[in-house]
């Protein structure tokens, strides 16, 4: 079965707009692993915007399989080694972007990211590397000794929703995908994925795991709101 992985950071952005602690991220994600996900990410950024380090020390310890994002640095090496996610994918980060903008630069960064591959690997952490779909950065990443490769799905999901024509970066994303299969590398896709998005890349066989947030997150508050409306409508008609 094509696993299905759901970012949470944007209920954790929700959960810090009042700084209360509700929508509770450990309720949230024990919910979303009992509706049938197979993991929940996690992007611990240096700014905290949204998740916070005791949300990952919770989430973890509460047994949920745990895909921790994480920049290429020492510090947050030292956090995950201490946390001991079950995985860990590591992306760029700029302090000023809202979201991932792109995959990662291998070349530039090649020594502190075979650093950390080879430390979490040693302690059976299933590694990930956020690349962009080309052919280079998936021979880097199982020369650098990643286990899988998160494939940047950004492109296309705009292509896919502005009209336009996808086909090229599709076909782009099979071939990379063909190549790193080739290599012994698992393959994920995430970034912008909304349903039109997962269909045309689910038709890609070598696909194992999709990691999904932003449209999940904003579809369910559309799908519960009947909900919790009718439950409020309830509550506040008892007379
Ligand atoms: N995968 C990775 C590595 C990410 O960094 C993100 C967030 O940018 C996602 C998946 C989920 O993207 P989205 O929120 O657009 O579904």
């Amino acid at each position: 079965m094509t696993r299905l992985g759901i970012n949470i950071d944007h209920i954790a952005t929700l959960r810090n707009a009042r700084n209360e602690g509700h929508p509770n991220i450990i309720e949230s994600a024990k919910k979303i692993m009992s509706y049938g996900a197979h993991s929940i990410t996690i992007h611990l950024r240096e700014d905290r915007r949204h998740i916070k380090d005791k949300d990952l020390s919770l989430l973890v310890k509460s047994k949920i399989p745990i895909n921790l994002e994480m920049a290429s640095n020492r510090k947050m090496l030292d956090i995950a080694l201490r946390r001991k996610p079950k995985f860990v994918c590591l992306v760029p980060e700029k302090r000023k972007e809202i979201t991932t903008e792109g995959g990662l630069n291998i070349k530039k960064n090649k020594k502190i990211i075979e650093t950390i591959i080879k430390k979490l690997n040693q302690n059976n952490i299933r590694t990930s590397l956020f690349i962009n779909p080309n052919m280079n950065d998936i021979k880097l990443s199982k020369l650098l000794g990643s286990k899988c490769v998160e494939l940047h799905t950004g492109k296309i999901s705009i292509l896919i929703k502005k009209n336009k024509n996808f086909k090229h970066e599709l076909a782009k994303i099979k071939k990379c995908t063909n190549y790193a299969k080739s290599l012994n590398l698992e393959v994920h896709a995430g970034h912008g994925i909304d349903y039109k998005t997962a269909k045309y890349l689910s038709s890609i066989k070598g696909i194992v795991e999709f990691n999904i947030g932003h449209f999940i997150i904003g579809e369910s508050i559309n799908d519960g709101l009947f909900k919790v409306i009718h439950k409020f409508k309830k509550i506040i008609n008892k007379k």
